[in-house]
């Protein structure tokens, strides 16, 4: 008898409809707020260093995220060739993380360690240096642009705000760590680090 009266009223149907959507969809997300592997950083992580965290605004800034995903799936063929899958507590000092989605690139979670700086100089200024066939574009002003690291220590405070355990320290020599570096600097210490918390390469 209700349950005529439900379908013969398509407002009551939808509110209904809407209420049964929102539990299952907390049922799902809310317990990955308190489930340990989610929260939790991998041993060893380490918040991001001044420089690198400044490389990962450029990161941001010149859209790298539209070519390269930072996201190895724990599949065979994605192991083999970047190495370990990407784990949850790998990103919890991230935000927002740089997952992607898109791969016209190669997946960059791995790349720190796999080029020296002087690869990566070469490759930034003008990929086809060293790749040939690549169809990365170039991105020569980041050798040029320098840091001046008025904004850095805001930067990290915000980052303390959202969870990442930077120090007062940490927060007062910002500043200096960044000074006189370029962007290509900060773009490389940032590859540089990218997934070597997790060092077993097959
Ligand atoms: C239009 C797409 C595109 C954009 C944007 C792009 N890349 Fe690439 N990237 C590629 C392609 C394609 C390759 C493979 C060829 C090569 O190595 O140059 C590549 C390769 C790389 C590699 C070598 C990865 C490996 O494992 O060999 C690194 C590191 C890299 N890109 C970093 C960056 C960074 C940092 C940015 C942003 C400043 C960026 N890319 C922007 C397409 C892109």
């Amino acid at each position: 008898m209700s349950h005529e009266v439900v379908e013969k009223n398509i407002g009551l149907m939808v509110v209904l409809i809407l209420l049964v959507i929102s539990i299952g969809g907390l049922v799902e997300i809310v317990p990955l707020f308190f489930l340990k592997s989610t929260t939790e950083p991998v041993e060893g992580l380490k918040p991001y260093t001044a420089l690198q965290l400044e490389g990962r605004d450029i990161y941001i800034r010149e859209g790298c995220y539209l070519c390269h995903s930072q996201m190895i799936r724990p599949f065979r063929a994605e192991t083999e060739r970047y190495g370990h899958y990407s784990v949850a507590g790998e990103f919890v000092y991230d935000h927002p993380f740089q997952w992607g989605s898109k791969r016209t690139g190669p997946d960059l979670a791995r790349v720190g360690g796999r080029y020296s700086d002087d690869w990566h100089r070469v490759h930034m200024t003008n990929p086809r240096d060293v790749v040939p066939e690549s169809n990365m574009p170039s991105f020569p002003w980041l050798a040029e642009d320098g840091l001046d690291g008025e904004l850095t220590p805001r930067k990290l405070k915000v980052m303390r705000l959202l969870g990442v355990p930077y120090t007062d320290e940490d927060i007062a020599g910002a500043s200096a760590a960044v000074k006189d570096k370029t962007e290509l600097d900060a773009l490389i210490a940032y590859l540089q680090n990218m997934g070597t918390v997790i060092s077993s390469r097959r």
